[in-house]
């Protein structure tokens, strides 16, 4: 494994049933690269997600994680190695503010994690991290309201703040900007984008708005089927003919991108 690759699959596959919803998939992930994953729906890459960090087991093949076998290792396992993972739903306590929930999250990764007795002066550690991180995800003036009275983007920030919270190496999103107003998507990338070139982060992202993906991504694969139909820089997936066809041609309904 080269030292800049900070996360490898080895023809990783996952059957349900008759079904191969990830099909013997090799994919490396650069260190401190914005990697994403595009494909129609069903192509197998929430599941892909789901095996990476752990959440489900992988029917064959391998992952590595900084050069360790992490294979079998389950989702709590991964994310006190560094990796979090972001989920189509999360555990935001509405009834709580949003302070507690990033420093709750913290706290549940933390180092002290593991300790029997908690000092005073741990949790006062804890409450200085959320104090941090809600002003990186820009919730400073909403960090002692409830989370229900956040807006939707605001709800998108917290749920951000509360993977940053442990400090991960690794930010696996799953489409963050679902069911965002169109408004509010730039604001949120633009803070992806900060965060990893700040903290020396990597950030493997599955999205389906185009314009986000090809703007932000450093390497693009295209999932189709369960399998890796194409890998590249952002220019040479939009160039791509098999992945017009297979994909970015149904989205747009044209060729996109280059001007050709
Ligand atoms: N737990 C499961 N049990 C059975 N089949 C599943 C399960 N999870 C996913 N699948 C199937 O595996 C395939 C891949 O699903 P997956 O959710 O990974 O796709 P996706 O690329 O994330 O799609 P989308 O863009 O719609 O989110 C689909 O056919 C799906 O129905
Ligand atoms: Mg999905």
């Amino acid at each position: 494994m080269r030292d800049d690759i900070i996360l490898e699959t080895r023809d990783l596959r996952k059957n349900f049933g008759g079904l191969t919803a990830v099909n013997d998939v090799s994919l490396q992930v650069r260190a401190n690269s914005f990697h994403s994953i595009i494909g129609p729906n069903g192509a197998g890459k929430t599941t892909l997600f789901n095996l990476v960090s752990g959440t489900l087991a992988p029917t064959s093949g391998r992952i590595f994680y900084k050069g360790r076998d992490i294979t079998r290792l389950p989702v709590y396992r991964t994310a006190h190695l560094g990796m979090g993972r972001s989920f189509q739903i999360t555990n935001i306590f509405p009834n709580l503010t949003v302070l507690e929930n990033i420093r709750l999250a913290a706290q549940a990764l933390g180092k002290d994690n593991f300790r029997f007795t908690r000092s005073v002066d741990s949790f006062d550690n804890y409450i200085e991290r959320a104090w941090t991180v809600a002003e990186r995800v820009g919730l400073l003036s909403r960090a002692l309201s409830p989370a229900r009275e956040l807006a939707h983007g605001d709800q998108r920030k917290l749920e951000l703040g509360m993977l940053l919270a442990p400090d991960p190496d690794v930010l696996l999103l799953d489409e963050p900007t679902a069911g965002m107003a169109t408004e509010q998507v730039p604001d949120l990338i633009a803070l992806i984008e900060e965060i990893r070139a700040e903290g020396g982060k990597t950030v493997m992202m599955v999205e389906h708005n185009m314009n986000v993906v090809m703007s932000v991504s450093d390497t693009v694969t295209v999932m189709h089927y369960g399998s890796v139909l194409a890998e590249g820089s952002p220019a040479a997936i939009a160039a791509n003919e098999t992945v017009q066809q297979a994909y970015l041609g149904s989205l747009y309904g044209e060729k996109m991108g280059t001007g050709a």
